[in-house]
């Protein structure tokens, strides 16, 4: 059986500038789409590039005082190697100056010019050279562009018109007839507004510029930028010449691009291919705009993002998977690195790093390293959560890729990531490896949550391709993400057991906080504490005065015997801390090497809970520690404090508070 096909693009990027955030996003979107699409068997072309000719890149050369050619040879170089620090899978890689793209913008517009839809005539009006775009008067604001705010300019020059007017209810009986054609629905509407209020015919060449493709009919014309850009479309799938590869992956599936330059793609594009006896575009998807600390990026603001300096800082699967987590795509969004401190902390860390982490130790201490069998008769009600999370984890993913949502996609994964870590607590293996009748069961618990790891890293590979791979590794599987492997593998007890899990790393180390966020932290405890009001300081008054009476009402000579007094217990510093890893200390039954985060600080402590808890069981737990105990060597380890727990002799439980709360946070 022929496999079937799925074509998907980014914009091309102008060369006139580095890439940024938004050029990432999209492109990290694109690439996600393809892989998924990839393991769903579809043979898939997927395409970016860069956008090279026009007036804007004639001047930014002009400005750095080199030819363009030159500056699109150095700065294509930024976008192919941010490419490939982002893992993108691109097939094909178009650059407006090549010749295969010259061919196919020339082909188009003499195929226009058969049709009768080009015509001469005199264009003036306004024209924006960021944006490339003209404008009439009534458009501009303050005289400005109404896009980019810039100031714009005069033009009046003689011009090549595309009869696009012709087109417009065609264009409209198709975009009603295609629901899905352009996505979000809000921008749908807005496509459907404009092209009701009539279509006008679109100037497709200048004369005023010389940095472009010639008009085969008229060489001193320059083809418009955006009729020459929007051709690289059909560029890399043969236009004209290869006629069966055109029909093979024509229309395309999906163009992603950005809220601003939607009309380009929804109407002037359409109407070309309407012109030219071709398809329109099966969807086109406008995503939103990431602003920055609440602010528009901008140059003059200082406050670009570089996907460089994230990548370097968090790694490419943490940055890819902030892009598509942190905002519904479609939406516009808000960019702050601590925003995605956060998530890496808390998702990555916390939830995936962990669930892997604890997964492999236990396997590896009660299986000898081997994922072991399920049993079915060692089946019970507690695993039903677990199995229903795996079983429509699938479902969920194609519903959520079909809509390009993203971050739902990924909130389905992590159902399944929280799921696992829960079904740790409730099977408790490390009592279960205690019994002796309890063994199948045992191994039935390890074998499901092996099995969990197997299908997130599936589901995660277009994500997070390298951490996909890093946890099928770590299963001892082979990574393999060939064409069908969800259909093939990615079901309840496709993982084979009786492969060596191999323990590393953990995957997702946590940050550590910055000195910005311990200030924040900081003025936050602050603001609390003032934000108690008249009332509480009324409150507060009133406590110290009942401390004061306390003391005062003390015998004579200090406090009854076993009574201590307020002040004493002040001096006690009681926070609370997450417990990140735990291990048992050689020769001693009773003691456990802690290592805590105190939000601000990590510490070691040693404590006495080893007859009461195993390691694995500890991880990712809040407690109560005692922080300003003098350092002690225990067994030749040194405890930077204490954990409090419950008990007489023997513990009975640790200490933890009821909700979740910031880990170094004052106990009174
Ligand atoms: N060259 C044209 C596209 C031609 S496609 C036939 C172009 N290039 S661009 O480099 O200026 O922009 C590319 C993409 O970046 C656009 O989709 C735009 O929406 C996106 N973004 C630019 N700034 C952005 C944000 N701040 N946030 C998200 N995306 C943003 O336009």
């Amino acid at each position: 059986m022929r496999r079937p096909r799925y074509y998907v693009t980014t914009p091309i990027y102008y060369v006139n500038d580095v890439p940024h955030i938004g050029h990432a996003y999209t492109t990290v979107a694109a690439d996600t789409m393809a892989r998924y699409k990839r393991l769903c068997g579809y043979e898939t072309l997927f395409l970016t590039g860069t956008d090279e000719h026009g007036q804007k890149v004639e001047k930014a050369a002009a400005a750095a005082g080199e030819n363009p050619q030159t500056l699109a040879d150095r700065m294509v170089h930024r976008y192919q190697s941010l490419w490939q620090r982002l893992n993108i899978s691109n097939t094909d890689f178009v650059r407006t100056t090549e010749s295969r793209h010259h061919t196919a913008v020339t082909a188009l517009f003499k195929k226009l010019e058969a049709k009768g839809d080009i015509y001469k005539g005199e264009y003036e009006g306004w024209y924006c050279v960021p944006c490339e775009t003209f404008l009439t008067e009534l458009q501009l604001v303050n005289l400005a562009c109404p896009i980019c705010g810039r100031p714009v300019e005069k033009i009046k020059e003689e011009s090549y018109f595309f009869a696009m007017s012709k087109y417009q209810d065609q264009l409209l009986t198709w975009i009603n007839k295609h629901p899905k054609m352009i996505q979000p629905n809000g921008r749908r509407n807005e496509i459907i507004s404009f092209v009701s209020g009539g279509l006008k015919d679109l100037s497709i060449s200048r004369t005023g510029f010389s940095w472009g493709i010639a008009l085969p009919n008229d060489p001193k014309h320059i083809a418009y930028v955006w009729f020459d850009a929007l051709v690289n479309y059909l560029t890399v799938v043969g236009y004209p010449n290869d006629v069966q590869r055109v029909r093979r992956f024509w229309p395309a599936d999906l163009h992603l691009i950005g809220k601003d330059i939607l009309r380009f793609h929804a109407v002037y594009w359409p109407a070309f291919l309407m012109a030219a006896d071709l398809q329109p575009p099966r969807q086109i998807f406008s995503h939103g705009w990431w602003t920055v600390n609440g602010e528009k990026m901008s140059k003059s603001r200082g406050n670009v993002i570089d996907p460089f300096a994230m990548v370097d800082l968090y790694g490419t699967d943490a940055f890819r998977y902030f892009l598509l987590r942190e905002v519904p795509f479609g939406q516009d969004g808000d960019f702050s690195e601590r925003a995605l401190r956060q998530r890496y902390n808390s998702d990555l860390a916390n939830d995936l790093g962990n669930l892997c982490f604890r997964t492999l130790s236990m396997i590896d201490r009660y299986a000898g390293g081997r994922i072991p069998p399920r049993t079915s008769s060692a089946k019970m009600k507690e695993d039903d959560p677990l199995h229903k999370a795996l079983a429509g984890l699938g479902g969920k993913m194609g519903a959520a890729m079909g809509e390009l949502a993203f971050h739902r996609a990924l909130q389905a994964i992590w159902e399944v990531v929280e799921t696992a870590n829960r079904y740790i607590e409730v099977t408790a293996p490390w009592n279960l490896d205690k019994q002796v009748k309890k063994k199948q069961r045992l191994s039935t618990v390890l074998y499901n949550l092996a099995e969990s790891l197997h299908l997130v890293s599936l589901y995660l590979y277009p994500f997070m391709p390298q951490t996909s791979e890093r946890i099928l590794t770590q299963i001892g599987i082979k990574p393999s993400f060939e064409s069908w492997i969800l259909a093939k593998t990615a079901r309840l007890g496709a993982l084979r057991p009786g492969t060596t899990v191999k323990k590393t790393e953990p995957l997702f180390p946590r940050l550590e906080p910055t000195e910005e966020e311990l200030a924040a932290e900081e003025a936050a405890k602050q603001r609390k504490t003032a934000g108690r009001g008249k009332q509480g300081q009324q409150g507060a008054q009133k406590e110290q005065k009942a401390h004061k009476q306390q003391e005062a009402q003390q015998p004579a000579g200090g406090q009854a015997p076993g009574q201590i007094t307020i002040g004493d217990f002040s001096r006690m510093d009681f926070r609370t801390a997450r417990i990140l890893a735990a291990e048992r200390i050689p020769n001693s039954q009773k003691l456990l090497k802690l290592r805590v985060s105190l939000g601000t600080e990590e510490r070691q402590i040693v404590a006495g809970i080893g007859t009461k808890y195993e390691p694995d069981q500890l991880i990712g737990k809040q407690v109560v520690i005692l922080a300003n105990l003098r350092p002690a060597k225990l067994m030749g380890v040194e405890s930077q404090g204490m954990v409090l727990a419950a008990g007489d002799a023997a513990v009975a439980s640790l200490i933890t508070p009821l909700e979740e709360v910031a880990e170094g946070m004052k106990v009174k």
